[in-house]
């Protein structure tokens, strides 16, 4: 069954203590992980692309996609009239898939997390799914995808509960307060992978930079 063959990779992504970890594991998982997570019945994409479309004309350019994975977003934003997206991920291996769906303009390996070798307002729009959540990247990550983020930009996300509420609500409740950004949609909670066994429910978030 999917679900039994893909326990093993994420449980294990959600319990590493250190990028390089998580990096590797997904190396090893990037293969299947596209079979994998559509038998999981995996929704992240295809909320944060609804997010994103919602509040982001067709057209708008550069666009990122922070741990981009497999590219499994970079298809449908292509579809949908988004010209220009780069990937960006911590794992060759995922990128390595990525660019076999030949829709990315660049590709960046990089850690989210710490400073990223981008210049402010560089991006018109920035999506990440499935990263903020056990294991990966925390609230410590948004600081430089608001730097990157140009003025009246938007960021899409998903965070998971785990996450949410260790701090991860407060942060964008000071950021907002602080005018940097205005949330300007929170989906209700939901599991990203009903196939699964782990059902700690996530939600889907749409910032304006400002
Ligand atoms: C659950 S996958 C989601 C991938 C893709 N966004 C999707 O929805 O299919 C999480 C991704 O985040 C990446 N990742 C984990 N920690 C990261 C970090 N610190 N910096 C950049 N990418 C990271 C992993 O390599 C993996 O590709």
């Amino acid at each position: 069954m999917a679900h039994s063959k893909h326990r093993g990779p994420l449980a294990a992504a959600y319990a590493a203590k250190r990028p390089e970890d998580v990096a590797a594991l997904y190396d090893c998982w990037s293969q299947t992980y596209d079979a994998d997570m559509s038998a999981a019945g995996y929704r992240h994409p295809t909320i944060c692309l609804a997010l994103l479309a919602r509040h982001l004309p067709r057209g708008a350019a550069p666009l990122l996609d922070a741990g981009a994975g497999t590219g499994l977003i970079g298809e449908w934003l292509d579809i949908t009239g988004y010209p220009l997206v780069e990937a960006l991920d911590i794992s060759e291996g995922m990128l390595a898939q990525a660019a076999r769906k030949g829709v990315y303009s660049a590709l960046h390996c990089l850690a989210l997390g710490g400073k990223l070798p981008f210049a402010d307002d560089a991006y018109a729009g920035i999506i990440s799914a499935g990263v903020f959540t056990s294991g990966h990247v925390g609230a410590e990550g948004l600081d430089e995808l608001i730097r990157i983020c140009r003025p009246g930009g938007i960021i899409v996300l998903t965070v998971k509960n785990t996450l949410w509420e260790a701090g991860f609500a407060a942060r964008i409740a000071e950021l907002e307060a602080q005018g940097l950004i205005t949330r300007i949609e929170e989906t209700r909670p939901y599991v990203s992978m009903p196939g699964e066994t782990d059902t700690v429910p996530s939600r889907g978030l749409a910032l304006r930079v400002t």
